[in-house]
């Protein structure tokens, strides 16, 4: 195991970008950026032991700070979207930054994924690690709360990379972490994933409103939603289903079965490529890039097209504190927030 650190370049304000590269003994590897703890590559083999990159990202911090929709970064303090941009934790309510219509997406405008970490790297005989903290002050983007932040990135000889949040504030608050990465399995970044197979141990889904925020729970059985059983992603996507068309494509919180493990599957057919994650979340959801466009260019050169990547976004049920038919959730200044989310790739 090793771990390889180069400079990626500078931000606007002039922070130095630094890429480490966690490398294992079979020389596969995935590389992480100290700004928004951004995923930059996952380089792993096909069944012939060809190594391909599998997630979209650049090869320049111009345009992960100009032109990335979220590529491979950190999403934070709440992933997903909060209602009117607004939540309240007992008689206090908070308002965040409305980034998204009138809601707010992943944190605010200057949220985690545009946050420079301080990085700390470790190696050992079987793992390479890195761990990324941030101390995001109280009132940060609006949220309560000084909030202690440590995530790491654990890489190792059997081709799993284990993600783990840690947070601690001094003030009851709310944060829901997760890593978004666009992963398509081919590594041909002009190809799009609806021919990878998907498989999510499901029962349920939640729906949306026409601006993405939750709105009602719903049962996957004889719907495009029912992945239980493996199918490709393309298989049902252009079907006739209200919830598929206002959301042009699958943006869907899935809440996940609570026993099986893997909880979800990405297989691409003529690589080989398998993508297991495991993880001790409540939801994923599954984003079948349907804004992606050709405005973005992967490493530089790629135009991409709609879906040539999907995210597997494990979190808590987005929106909480206002999404009344679940559980709303806090981080107590006496409480823990840890949850751990494993990506195995086979070929
Ligand atoms: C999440 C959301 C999508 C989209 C992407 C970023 O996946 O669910 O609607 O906003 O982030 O482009």
């Amino acid at each position: 195991m090793n771990i390889v650190k180069g400079c990626f370049g500078k931000t606007k304000k002039g922070e130095t970008v630094t890429k480490y590269t966690l490398v294992n003994d079979h020389g596969y590897s995935v590389s992480v950026l100290n700004y928004g703890g951004i995923i930059n590559e996952i380089l792993v083999p096909d069944r012939h032991g060809i190594i391909k990159n599998v997630v979209l990202g650049y090869n320049n911090i111009v345009d992960y700070e100009e032109n990335a929709p979220y590529f491979g970064c950190i999403t934070g303090r709440t992933a997903g979207r909060i209602k009117d941009a607004t939540f309240s934790i007992g008689e206090d309510t908070y308002v965040l930054g409305k980034n998204d219509g009138n809601n707010n997406l992943h944190g605010g405008f200057n949220a985690l994924d545009k946050t420079i970490w301080n990085i700390t790297e470790v190696v050992e005989k079987d793992v390479a690690m890195v761990s990324l903290n941030y101390m995001s002050p109280h009132l940060e983007e609006g949220y309560p709360g000084n909030v202690d932040i440590i995530v790491s990135y654990k890489w190792d000889n059997t081709n799993q990379l284990s993600i783990s949040y840690r947070a601690t504030t001094d003030q009851e608050t709310i944060i829901n972490l997760t890593n978004h990465s666009y992963f398509n399995l081919s590594g041909d970044f002009s190809t799009d994933i609806l021919d990878h197979t998907l498989q999510i141990e499901a029962d349920r889904f939640i729906q949306l409103r026409k601006d993405l925020t939750p709105e009602d729970i719903s049962e996957v059985k004889d719907t495009p939603f029912d992945f239980r059983v493996a199918k490709t992603i393309g298989q049902d996507i252009n079907e006739n289903n209200r919830q598929l068309m206002i959301e042009n494509g699958y943006d869907h919180p899935f809440i996940l079965d609570s026993i099986k493990r893997p909880q979800i599957t990405l297989a691409h057919e003529r690589s080989g490529r398998k993508l297991s994650i495991t993880t001790d979340e409540t939801c994923v959801v599954c984003y079948t890039g349907n804004f992606l466009n050709a405005k973005f260019k992967a490493y530089d050169e790629v135009p991409l097209k709609k879906s040539a990547g999907v995210c597997l976004e494990t979190q808590y049920y987005p929106d909480s504190q206002n999404f009344k038919l679940v559980p709303s959730k806090t981080l107590k200044p006496y409480e823990a927030y840890l949850t751990v989310t494993s990506y195995h790739f086979t070929n």
